[in-house]
């Protein structure tokens, strides 16, 4: 693009075409002041402060939405310009308390900046402003309207970057506020408490509370005279915000890069996600922005080494708790011990504890606790990608025509992902989002469909057979593959879409529309969950995936392939380095529902074969550990190697209470690498650690092999085994026969290496015939409803998050929930004593109303089904009735 040029105050200017002219005096560093823009978000134009004058143009234009011109004379300073500037100011100011320094933002707020800038001197009276209280705005920020400059940048954020749509400005005594929709709790509108607005608000009418110290440092200096506050100051000043340090939050595969910001004395103060990353679009989610600090700093991180004795536990020192753990060691003979962790380890870690594991306790039960269906997938993605190339990266998305999300809640699973696909869709990418009951990403998608659990292979092959029917495929397909395209021509031809719409429920017209949304010259790229992974057939769904893909001319392509959106931090990892596998399949668990392990190892701990058992981990909610505790009884000797301990753990309640606690450090405290979903590998900047007698598991494995007796596991530094762990991540990314490279560095730009294997081997596919009876439920007036078990839908929706459809889809009181106009279609009430009955099974109890469910399904409770029943009815449901109790069918 050639650059045009323009003058700002005289001094000649460089600019693009696309720019505007607050950018490009941004880049000429000319100062413009401005409230309601923000780089995250598109220019209002609504403050009016950014106000400039051009020659031969009237008024003064805002600079944030006037496109530079060549030529054009620019005036940021002239007599009218400030003048209608100080207007501004002294309008917003006539309404804003005068309170700056008890105010929390005092020296980082936007106003305080701009009222420097735009030189104004307080003329006028304080306005009149009643203290009032701050506002509850949900468990994690607080709102104070009496601050807020209605610049709009939280409303804007809230629905153009999260696309959660939750903050409206509404009319409160005839003014403008901040609010939602009908006044409506932050849960109820469905926010995802990402802490956006908090972020982008340029004054404290949003705000993160602090910790009472801090904030009451500040208002006790307000109140007292200059003298005293100095004194105040000097013994306040060591948990007074002072440094700041960038690393990544550990939690989840998107690696958010956050800013911490930590008092005198090391402690975390607030977390922030860093701007102007492409990582995570400067965006963050609840975990990463309010309850990481929490995590590394709370009062449930295990401080101390911990042994349990006489019920209970107490403290003991490091060099004796590895004596005993060593000792137990050495006295198991092989294939009696098992080392588990939960994939938030760094690389480093897992490669040591693999090899400790192999090599000196001669044991091959290492492995990471993930997803159910996660080896499934990856083994067929494994095989289907040895030629193909078939991931795809989410940095990339903006690279596709066409993005489909199935299975997946990304605003509560993978906020990330939700961010940028709110972005790419906004961009021009279609957008199609399938779930089994509409989630938030439907909002602003361009097709939403809701069908029956577990039915993602037919759906995908419903699509494909309509795909191929209306020619909608890659034209160059039928000379490159033309046996792959016969072979599907002829299994897919039963899947017309009034067969699929009877087994998937998504109506037959919906299907061929969705149909039509796949093709053209833009690759398609299918992002998936833990919905799709927990799916009986998972399997075909992944073949189905990766035929849709080759069908659409997308494998290979950046911005096309499969991209997860599920997952601890380091599960990649752990996948690269061999520490995944059926065996350590595991599903969390939920409402009614005990978690439990897949077959293999939940019967090797329940038989007493594994007599130690070394838990390596870093969970955020115990969840990993509650997993395992069911099994542990068995087990002679448990230690659990955690950041945290739940206070039943030390306190010993109930069985499976581990021998010995030994304190993790944290990814961000220990430092090494992860290998992200897009397989590059990430260092993380290591933070001071606040736990001083935190180890990781490198130091843990190097003094138990000391004590061993077993030489090679010294540990220089904590990245020591980065080569190791590049050669072995190398051997298993890239194929026999292809040049030998390390895996890739984010840190340098690298590309990763699956694109280069995808670039040679473009084009070939085997593809495998599916197995699917073509069986729909048949639904009659006898049993009208689709009937489904409320753990079939808990992987289309939980993510750790508190969105909107985590609180209502587990509706607490309610043991059947229907759709409300189901409801009042049968002359039901919410509350009403009601039964559900199939042609072999009843179930009795209270009716709730629940919007999220689509119409036609009944959701019935969890603890009453077995586990073989939950896989067979998460395939289509069952049908059944619904009828108040006392009523007879008739009535
Ligand atoms: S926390 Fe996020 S989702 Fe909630 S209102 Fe703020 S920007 Fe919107
Ligand atoms: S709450 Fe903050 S971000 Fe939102 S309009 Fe008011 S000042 Fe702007
Ligand atoms: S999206 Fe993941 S990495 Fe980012 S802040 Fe949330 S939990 Fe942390
Ligand atoms: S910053 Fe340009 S109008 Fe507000």
């Amino acid at each position: 693009m050639n650059s045009i040029k323009l003058w700002i105050n005289s001094q000649e200017v460089e600019a693009q075409p696309d720019e505007t002219v607050l950018q490009a005096a941004d880049r000429a560093g000319i100062p413009i002041p401005r409230l309601c823009a923000h780089p995250w978000l598109k220019a209002s134009g609504s403050c009016r402060l950014c106000a400039v004058e051009i020659d031969h143009h009237r008024g003064l234009p805002a600079a944030c939405t006037t496109p530079v011109q060549e030529g054009m004379r620019v005036w940021t300073d002239s007599a009218k310009v400030l003048d209608f500037r100080r207007e501004m100011i002294r309008l917003i100011l006539q309404e804003h308390p005068r309170d700056c320094l008890g105010c929390w933002r005092n020296g980082t707020c936007e106003l305080q900046h701009l009222v420097e800038l735009v030189g104004i001197d307080f003329p006028y009276d304080p306005p009149h402003v009643s203290p009032g209280d701050t506002l509850p705005a949900g468990p994690y920020f607080e709102r104070d309207p009496r601050l807020c400059v209605r610049c709009g940048r939280c409303v804007r954020v809230c629905h153009e970057v999260r696309g959660a749509g939750v903050l409206v400005f509404r009319e409160s005594n005839g003014k403008q506020e901040v609010g939602t929709a009908f006044g409506r709790s932050l849960q109820d509108a469905g926010c995802q408490f990402c802490g956006a607005c908090v972020d982008v608000c340029p004054v404290a009418a949003l705000r993160e509370p602090l910790p009472a110290y801090s904030h009451r440092a500040r208002e006790t200096i307000s109140e007292t005279c200059a003298g005293l506050a100095e004194i105040v100051m000097e013994l306040y000043r060591k948990e007074l915000p002072r440094k700041r340090q960038e690393s990544i939050c550990p939690i989840c595969s998107a690696h958010c890069p956050m800013s911490f910001e930590m008092s005198g004395s090391g402690r975390i103060i607030q977390v922030r996600p860093v701007s102007g990353t492409d990582a995570n679009a400067g965006q963050a989610c609840v975990q990463g922005r309010f309850l990481l600090k929490e995590h590394l700093q709370g009062a449930e991180r295990v401080q101390k080494p911990l042994v349990f004795e006489d019920g209970q536990y107490r403290e003991i020192d490091w060099a004796s708790a590895l004596d005993e753990f060593a000792h137990r060691l050495s006295a198991c003979g092989p294939l009696k011990t098992a080392l588990l962790t939960n994939a938030r380890l760094t690389n480093e870690e897992l490669f040591v504890l693999r090899k400790f594991a192999r090599t000196v306790l001669r044991s091959n039960l290492v492995g990471c606790l993930s997803p159910p269906g996660h080896s499934a997938m990856e083994e067929t993605i494994a095989a289907g990608s040895s030629s193909t190339g078939v991931r795809g990266r989410l940095a990339d998305l903006s690279l596709a025509g066409t993005a489909f999300a199935i299975g997946v809640n990304p605003p509560a699973t993978h906020p990330i992902g939700g961010v940028l696909l709110r972005q790419v869709s906004l961009n021009g990418t279609r957008l199609i989002a399938a779930n089994p009951c509409p989630v938030s990403l439907g909002r602003f998608a361009d097709m939403a469909l809701s069908y029956v659990p577990g039915t993602e292979a037919p759906l995908l092959w419903g699509l494909m057979h309509v795909m191929l029917r209306e020619g909608r495929v890659d034209p160059s397909l039928k000379t490159r593959e033309p046996k792959l395209l016969g072979r599907l021509q002829q299994d897919l031809g039963a899947f017309e879409p009034e067969a699929v719409a009877a087994i998937t429920g998504v109506p037959s017209e919906q299907l061929v529309e969705t149909a039509c949304l796949f093709g053209g010259e833009k690759p398609v790229s299918i992002l998936y969950g833990r919905g799709l992974l927990e799916s009986p057939n998972c399997r075909e769904a992944a073949r189905a995936m990766i035929a849709l893909l080759a069908l659409t001319g997308s494998l290979g392509k950046a911005g096309g392939g499969m991209i997860p959106l599920y997952g601890d931090s380091n599960l990649r990892g752990a996948t690269v380095l061999d520490m995944t596998s059926p065996l350590f399949d595991f599903s969390p668990g939920c409402q009614g529902m005990a978690p439990h392990l897949s077959g293999g190892l939940a019967e090797m701990l329940a038989s007493g074969q594994i007599k130690v058992l070394y838990l390596a981990m870093e969970s955020s909610d115990a969840s990993s550990f509650q997993t395992l505790r069911p099994y542990l009884e068995k087990v002679d000797y448990v230690v659990l190697h955690d950041c945290v301990a739940p206070s039943w753990q030390t306190a010993g309640e109930g069985g499976g209470a581990p021998h010995l606690v030994l304190p993790m450090a944290s990814a961000v405290e220990k430092g090494g690498t992860f290998i992200g979903s897009d397989g590059l590998l990430l260092h993380i900047p290591r933070l001071g650690s606040r736990i001083p007698e935190g180890k990781s598991a490198l130091r843990v494995v190097e003094e138990l092999a000391g004590r061993m007796g077993v030489d090679g596991f010294s540990v220089q530094s904590e990245e020591s085994f980065l080569e190791d762990v590049r050669q072995e991540a190398f051997e298993r990314t890239v194929r026999v026969n292809k040049p030998r490279e390390p895996i890739a560095d984010s840190h340098c730009g690298g590309t990763p290496l699956e694109q280069q294997v995808a670039d040679q081997g473009r084009g070939i596919l085997e593809w495998i015939p599916m197995h699917w009876e073509l069986a729909p439920l048949v639904l009659d007036c006898s049993y009208p409803f689709r009937g489904i078990a409320k753990e079939a839908l808990v992987p289309y929706f939980l993510g750790p998050l508190l969105a909107r459809e985590a609180t209502s889809v587990f509706y607490p009181d309610a043991a059947i929930e229907m759709n409300p106009s189901d409801v009042f279609r049968l002359g039901l009430q919410p509350g009403d004593a009601v039964r559900a009955c199939s042609s072999k099974k009843e179930w009795e109890g209270r009716l709730g109303l629940n919007p999220i469910i689509p119409q036609g399904f009944v959701v019935l409770p969890p603890h009453e089904f077995t586990f073989s029943e939950m896989s067979g009815l998460a395939c289509s449901g069952f049908a059944v009735r619904v009828q108040k109790i006392g009523e007879s069918l008739n009535d």
